[in-house]
């Protein structure tokens, strides 16, 4: 099998190498799957970087998610047999024509599915529903402010807001981004760059303020946005894509009686299996019923992972980037 390794994370991604490696046997409760698809998230971004709050021992493949054919299960397996279709996430693994994950981490993959679509989903939309619906639970009718909104978690927190009802700003740092996120389904858009947030919030809002606001973006837009929530507002801590961490002064949750709510969908999947494997339930049936689907705008060879990576450090990508092994 061949696969990128990351042998010294402080190079980044041009330190990866694509290399001939053994092809690993199955343990006791594991599966080796043939790739198909991989997709790209940020934290993949991050982790080649050493900057992931989770630090694989080098040297590791990374690659948090695929979707690929199961090729052979070690002891124990139950639920996934040789040639069944699967997505997963691994945290790492994924990009390279083979991995070895625990059976645990993969769900077979509906038939309804492309192997693009599975490799894009699990992260992006099992992030996003857990976020909106269960931390913060929406409800049809609300405002919901999503920043980064035309990358992988704001694509997918854009439709899953629209599939519950709720009324969505997306909010980006281009026109052309925004037009996306219009022709997604979002009602309203603000280009971050040009404009000023809290003006064209309170505009949007009637003075009120969004209901809950969704950030994967961090830095300095995360005050602005926090000091225009609505009353009873909650406030979704997804990540820090622009690279700093802010600090909130904590006066302005107690006069807008809004919560801050950390989201960790990886631990939340690890820790409440059963509460995940609900959500994706109700994913994979919003998919069937053409609801949500992932935006891949960028579908490229497995050899083309640094020319992935640098789009995504750049903030080209809108919606996903998916590797393909072909043949
Ligand atoms: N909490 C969780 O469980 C969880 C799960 C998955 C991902 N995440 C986090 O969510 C964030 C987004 O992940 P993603 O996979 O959706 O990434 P993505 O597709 O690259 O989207 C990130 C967005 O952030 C914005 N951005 C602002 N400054 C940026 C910069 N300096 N570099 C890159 N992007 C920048 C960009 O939008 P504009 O250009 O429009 O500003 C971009 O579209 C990351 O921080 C990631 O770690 C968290």
């Amino acid at each position: 099998m061949h696969a990128w390794i990351c042998s010294n994370p402080e190079a980044g991604p041009e330190g990866l190498s694509w290399q001939d490696v053994p092809t690993p046997q199955p343990g006791k409760g594991e599966v080796r799957v043939a790739i198909k698809a991989a997709s790209l998230n940020f934290p993949d971004l991050l982790i080649v970087q050493g900057k992931y709050q989770i630090k694989p021992n080098p040297p590791f493949v990374p690659g948090a998610e695929f979707a690929g054919v199961v090729e052979a299960v070690g002891d124990g397996v139950k639920h996934l047999a040789v040639g069944t279709s699967v997505a997963g996430f691994a945290g790492t693994g994924g990009f390279g024509t083979h991995t070895v994950c625990p059976a645990a981490v993969l769900m077979p993959l509906p038939p309804a599915f492309s192997f693009e679509d599975g490799a894009a989903f699990l992260c992006t939309y099992g992030t996003s529903y857990h976020a909106l619906m269960d931390r913060a639970a929406l409800k049809a009718g609300e405002t919901v402010l999503v920043l980064g909104a035309a990358g992988g978690v704001g694509t997918a927190a854009i439709q899953i807001a629209k599939a519950a009802g709720a009324r969505v700003i997306a909010a980006a740092s281009s026109d052309d981004k925004c037009a996306l996120c219009q022709q997604l389904g979002a009602d309203a858009t603000i280009n971050y760059s040009t404009g000023n947030l809290r003006e064209e919030l309170k505009a949007l809002t009637e003075g009120k303020g969004p209901d809950v606001v969704y950030d994967p973006v961090g830095g300095d837009l995360t005050e602005a946005a926090f000091r225009s929530i609505a009353w009873r507002g909650r406030y979704l801590i997804i990540g820090f894509a622009q690279g700093q961490i802010p600090a909130l002064p904590l006066n302005l949750a107690l006069l807008k009686g809004a919560s801050i709510l950390g989201v960790f969908w990886g631990e939340f999947a690890k820790r409440e299996p059963a509460n995940n494997a609900a959500c994706l339930m109700q994913l994979a049936a919003w998919y069937m019923e053409g609801k949500i689907k992932p935006l891949i705008e960028h579908t490229l060879p497995m050899s083309q992972l640094k020319e992935a990576f640098t789009l995504m450090g750049t903030r080209q990508v809108r919606g996903k980037v998916v590797l393909i092994n072909e043949g």
